[in-house]
């Protein structure tokens, strides 16, 4: 489709939780090994937050390294967009919070509710505003919690997340730059694949089920997994059919951090080399709608990328949704002296 406008990702910033918990000292809270957890999922450690560090908090922190990262003024963000599951409050919108926290006088403010397909979801929305002239600068964070909303018993699922905040200014840049398309899909069938049974309109709180944490995630992990794994390669080869491009023509890989080996079996599905993937879910965890903006922060932070390389960032999660963006890089990175790309940590 052509846009009157090109919409690209213009800064990045990320904020994680001081505080590290590492698979040791997940040892001392349920039956689990370091050993179980790395093979199983490659993670070794993931940040938790403390008292105060909200999804707002570390949202808006994010948003204010991007919005400095892309030399843009408070003042002229059109719509901050913020993708969490595990908001500040039930209501209002995190967002809201996060325009306030930023100074950001002038803009609107929502929330999307994609889970850990989140990010990518309000990618392609601010996107499409950018795209159609209808809005100049959207800052778009991923941000979450889910500590707060695990069951620190179940050790198929307390082992895997982590909190944090990552961020993007997506504005305009020249037509054929920046989003070049998008798929977004969702399969409400599986809504209770993984989800927090209680809480919601459908089954309020009691202090029984209260008892029985079903106020915390539950999950089916083989099943997600799977489908997890058949999913990036399918969001992305739409996105990338609709760009007219071919998983060959990807520089750079961004999934969504959940497990090493769903990344490394839907790489493999997609015919990528390990180099042209990156994954930091080791030190991280799975921070949810959070975990591709921290990405591109340190694709950015790491040299990984630079302009006109094809970035293809692909999210799944609770819903079950799923999404794709594949972007042209716009920014004029710096080069490391003598040219060379500086060596990338983080691989999978
Ligand atoms: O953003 C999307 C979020 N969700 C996901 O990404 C989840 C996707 N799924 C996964 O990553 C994997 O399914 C898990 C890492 C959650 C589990 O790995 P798995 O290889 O699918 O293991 P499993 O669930 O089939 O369990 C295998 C065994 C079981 O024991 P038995 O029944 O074989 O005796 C589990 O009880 O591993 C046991 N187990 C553990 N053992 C030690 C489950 N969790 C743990 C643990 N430590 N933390």
């Amino acid at each position: 489709m052509q846009f009157p406008y090109g919409a690209g990702v213009l800064g990045v910033g990320m904020a994680v939780p001081a505080r590290v918990l590492t698979n040791a000292e997940l040892e001392q809270v349920v039956n689990t090994s370091d050993e179980w957890i790395r093979t199983r999922t490659g993670i070794r450690e993931r940040r938790i937050a403390g008292e105060g560090e909200t999804p707002a908090v570390l949202g808006a922190e994010a948003a204010g390294r991007a919005l400095a990262d892309a030399g843009v003024r408070p003042g002229d963000v059109d719509l901050v967009l913020c993708a969490t599951t595990s908001g500040d409050f039930v209501w209002p919108a995190t967002a809201c919070l996060i325009q306030d926290a930023l100074g950001a006088r002038r803009a609107a403010a929502f929330d999307v509710a994609a889970a850990c397909s989140g990010f990518t979801y309000a990618l392609a929305t601010a996107a499409a505003f950018v795209q159609s002239g209808a809005m100049r600068t959207v800052v778009v964070v991923g941000a979450d919690t889910l500590s707060r909303q695990l069951d620190w018993s179940d050790r198929s699922t307390c082992i895997l997340f982590g909190d944090g905040a990552g961020a993007a200014v997506v504005g305009r840049c020249a037509a054929g730059e920046g989003v070049l398309a998008s798929s977004l899909g969702s399969d409400g069938g599986g809504a209770e694949l993984i989800y927090i049974p209680a809480g919601g309109s459908r089954t309020p709180l009691t202090p029984e089920l209260l008892a029985q944490r079903r106020n915390k995630i539950a999950m089916c992990g083989p099943e997600v997994f799977r489908f997890a794994v058949r999913i990036i390669g399918a969001a992305c080869a739409e996105a990338l059919d609709r760009a007219g491009l071919a998983a060959e023509d990807v520089s750079l890989l961004v999934p969504h951090q959940a497990n090493t080996r769903i990344i490394r079996a839907a790489a493999e599905r997609m015919g990528l080399s390990e180099g042209r993937v990156f994954s930091n879910v080791e030190r991280y965890g799975n921070t949810s709608a959070a975990s591709i903006p921290i990405a591109l922060a340190e694709i950015v932070q790491q040299r990984r990328v630079r302009r006109g390389d094809v970035v293809a960032t692909v999210g799944f999660g609770a819903g079950l949704t799923w999404g794709a963006n594949v972007l042209r890089w716009c920014r004029d990175e710096p080069v490391e002296p003598g040219g060379e790309v500086a060596a990338p940590e983080g691989r999978i």
